[in-house]
C-alpha cells in the first residue's frame, strides 16, 4: 500500500479580504452563491487575486479535481492499494475513503468540496466518504507514519518511473504538488526524505499522478 499526498494544494474558500472585490461579488450574484462558502477560482476571481500572498499556488481547484480523478478512478484506489490525501495551501487535509466516487463534472465537484469545507464530512448512512481536518503536512505524515517520504519534483534526482517504483518500500508516502507553478516550500522540503524527477521537463500534476499509479499497478497486479 502507498500513500499519495497532493501537497500545498490550490484549494480553499474565498479568503475574507477578497469577498467584497467586484470580481467576487459579480460572480456570486451571477451564480447565486455566497462568497464565504465558495471555492477561490483564479479563472473567475483573477482580479481579486492580484497581489494575493503566494498567488501562484492559489485558486486552482480544477487542478485538484483532475488529479483526484486520476488517482481515485484507478484499480489501485478501488482495491485499497493507495490512500489519497489533499493537503491544502492553508494547512487543511482532505482524506478520501476508497469507497468514495468523485463527480466527473467540475460543477458537481465544486459543490461537493464546498459542502465538505462547510460540514467537514461527506457521509452516507453507514460510512464517512470524505473528511476535512485542520492539519499541517507534518501532522498528517505523523499520523500515517510512512516508511519513506518521496517527493516528486523537477528539482529531484532524474529517474524513470519503473526504476523509482522498484526502490519504494511498502507504506511509503509520495508527495506531488497540487499547484500550477512554483516548487515545494521549505516546510515540505524538510519532510521529504528523497526527491525524484520523472521527466526532463515539468508535467501537470494529474499526469504525474496517473503515470505513477499505473507504474505502481504494474508491480502489484498480475
Ligand atoms: C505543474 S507541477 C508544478 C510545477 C513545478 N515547477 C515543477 O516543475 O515541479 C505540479 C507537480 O507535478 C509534479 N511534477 C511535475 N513535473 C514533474 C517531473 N518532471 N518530475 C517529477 N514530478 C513532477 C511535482 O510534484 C509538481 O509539484
Amino acid at each position: 500500500m502507498l500513500n499519495i499526498i497532493l501537497a500545498e494544494s490550490s484549494l480553499e474558500l474565498i479568503p475574507e479580504q477578497l469577498r467584497s472585490h467586484p470580481s467576487v461579488t459579480s460572480y456570486c450574484k451571477k451564480f447565486k452563491k455566497t462568497s464565504s462558502t465558495t471555492l477561490l477560482d483564479n479563472s473567475w476571481h483573477f482580479g481579486a487575486m492580484k497581489g494575493l500572498d503566494n498567488e501562484i499556488k492559489r485558486g486552482r481547484p480544477d487542478i485538484i479535481h483532475l488529479t483526484l480523478l486520476s488517482l481515485c478512478t484507478t484499480p489501485a484506489f478501488y482495491e485499497n492499494k493507495i490512500k489519497v490525501f489533499v493537503h491544502t495551501i492553508n494547512d487543511e487535509v482532505l482524506s478520501f475513503n476508497n469507497e468514495a466516487r468523485l463527480p466527473k463534472s467540475y460543477h458537481r465537484f465544486q459543490g461537493l468540496i464546498e459542502k465538505l469545507f462547510l460540514t467537514q464530512k461527506i457521509e452516507t448512512d453507514d460510512e464517512i466518504l470524505m473528511e476535512l481536518h485542520s492539519s499541517s503536512l507534518s501532522e498528517i505524515i505523523s499520523k500515517i507514519r510512512p516508511t519513506k517520504i518521496i517527493g516528486l519534483t523537477t528539482k529531484g534526482k532524474q529517474t524513470t518511473l519503473d526504476k523509482l517504483i522498484q526502490q519504494i518500500p511498502d507504506n511509503s508516502c509520495i508527495i506531488i504538488g497540487g499547484f500550477q507553478k512554483g516548487h515545494f516550500n521549505q516546510d515540505t522540503e524538510k519532510i521529504i526524505n528523497e526527491s525524484f524527477s520523472i521527466n526532463d521537463s515539468s508535467l501537470e500534476a494529474h499526469l504525474v499522478a496517473s503515470r505513477f499509479v499505473y507504474e505502481y499497478e504494474k508491480t502489484i497486479f498480475i
